[in-house]
């Protein structure tokens, strides 16, 4: 993938505006990159365990190269890590290590690391820089683009965030080559999302290399890291802060949470629950005369494609309705969902409860009636943590 010439994807926010950077190989010369970020030679280098025994040294490498002087700061992986806890011992080895206002945080890992680490950098001397280096396909697709930092509470996914810019992103898709296939395929979800919301063109060209894709051919990967990212950049661009049009971006997401919700955040990781939403949700919007039934298989036949199940069991249809209240996309009781009318363009509407269960009851018969309006009020999915994002 070396040969490949670098790509930027502007990310236009007034002041706050910055590059997203993707070239193949980036990781050696990332300290070279910041030069124009930070006059502070202190750089905290937030990772996970995983991601330190592959890519740690390499970038540490990079930095003392260029000059800085790199704090590691190395954190156990996955989402348990998503805690004011872990911000806690982050702001601890920055006052420890005396950083400044110009002093950085680099992100290097994949969702959770950059959620943590950009929630700690807006509020450590109440906001210093950081750079998104992602390294997974979730993370480099979605979650290093955009602003929204945060953890999670023990009552809510994602509940305590603040948005906060990156002042850059910095992309390098070899490191994909490590990711556990899994964590790939999940990915693929987000991926095609786009293409729903926002691009006919973009989901063709998924129908047409999805088996290139599953094979990490280097051409087609780069063209969906880099499509994905300017589709985000555009949504954000015109609604920072999700208002409006950034809702477009929880396509997939009101039934993929609430599957979520509903495992515990445990069997289930969010890009396969997204996928399921993405038909679900196809299939919800054909019940309501949104769209035609054509619009449903064709997402139905890519999500199978690309190795996601797209299917939900009837018995969980039961508490569905319950679990999709306890989301932020709920306004006044009603769950405001988004629809695709044909692949490339999505309305955003709210759906009432009784739409809904005589969707259930369509698919499923009347043994899947979903529980009460005031049932479901009274009784919140009680697990772990509940979905936001
Ligand atoms: N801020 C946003 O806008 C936004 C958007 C979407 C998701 N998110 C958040 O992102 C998180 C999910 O992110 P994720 O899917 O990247 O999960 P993750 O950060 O937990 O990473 C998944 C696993 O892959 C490992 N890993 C990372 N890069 C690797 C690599 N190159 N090689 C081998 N292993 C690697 C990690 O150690 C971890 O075990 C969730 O907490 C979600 O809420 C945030
Ligand atoms: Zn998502």
């Amino acid at each position: 993938m070396a040969g490949v010439a670098e790509q930027i994807v502007p990310m236009i926010l007034g002041e706050r505006s910055y590059d997203i950077v993707l070239h193949p190989g980036l990781l050696a010369t990332v300290g070279d990159r910041l030069s124009a970020l930070t006059t502070s030679p202190k750089i905290g280098v937030v990772t996970d365990r995983h991601v330190a025994s592959r890519y740690l040294q390499g970038t540490l490498r990079s930095l003392c190269k260029a000059g800085y002087d790199p704090t590691p700061i190395i954190l156990p992986p996955g989402e348990q890590t998503k805690t004011l806890g872990t911000i806690t011992k982050i702001l601890d080895v920055l006052a420890r290590h005396k950083f400044e206002r110009q002093s950085l945080l680099l992100a290097l890992g994949g969702g959770v690391i950059g959620d943590v680490t950009g929630f700690a950098a807006a509020i450590y001397q109440r906001g210093i820089p950081f750079v998104q280096v992602p390294t997974t396909l979730v993370a480099q697709v979605d979650s290093s683009v955009g602003g929204k930092t945060g953890v999670d509470h023990r009552l809510g996914k994602n509940l305590i965030g603040a948005f906060y810019q990156p002042c850059a992103v910095l992309i390098d898709p070899l490191t994909l080559r490590t990711l556990p296939r899994r964590e790939w395929i999940a990915g693929l979800a987000e991926v095609i999302k786009y293409g729903i919301i926002a691009d006919e063109e973009f989901f063709t060209f998924l129908e047409q290399e999805i088996p290139a894709l599953l094979k990490l051919e280097e051409e087609p990967v780069i063209h969906v890291i880099k499509r994905s990212c300017e589709i985000k950049a555009q949504v954000v661009a015109a609604d920072e802060r999700e208002s409006d049009r950034r809702r477009i971006l929880n396509y997939g997401h009101t039934i993929g949470h609430a599957l979520e919700s509903l495992a515990g955040y445990r069997g289930l990781i969010h890009g396969e629950a997204v996928g399921i939403g993405l038909v679900q949700e196809a299939d919800l919007a054909c019940h309501m005369g949104l769209c035609g039934r054509e619009v449903v298989e064709r997402i139905r036949g890519l999500v199978q494609r690309a190795g996601l199940s797209e299917q939900i069991s009837p018995a969980s249809f039961r508490s569905l309705w319950g679990a999709m209240q306890h989301d932020k996309k709920v306004v006044g009781g009603r769950v405001i969902g988004v629809w695709p009318v044909r692949i490339g363009e999505v309305v955003i509407r709210p759906i009432e409860q009784q739409v809904c269960a005589a969707w259930f009851q369509s698919k499923y018969g009347r043994g899947s009636r979903p529980p009460s309006g005031r049932q479901s009020g009274k009784r919140p999915v009680r697990r772990k943590a509940r979905a936001r994002r």
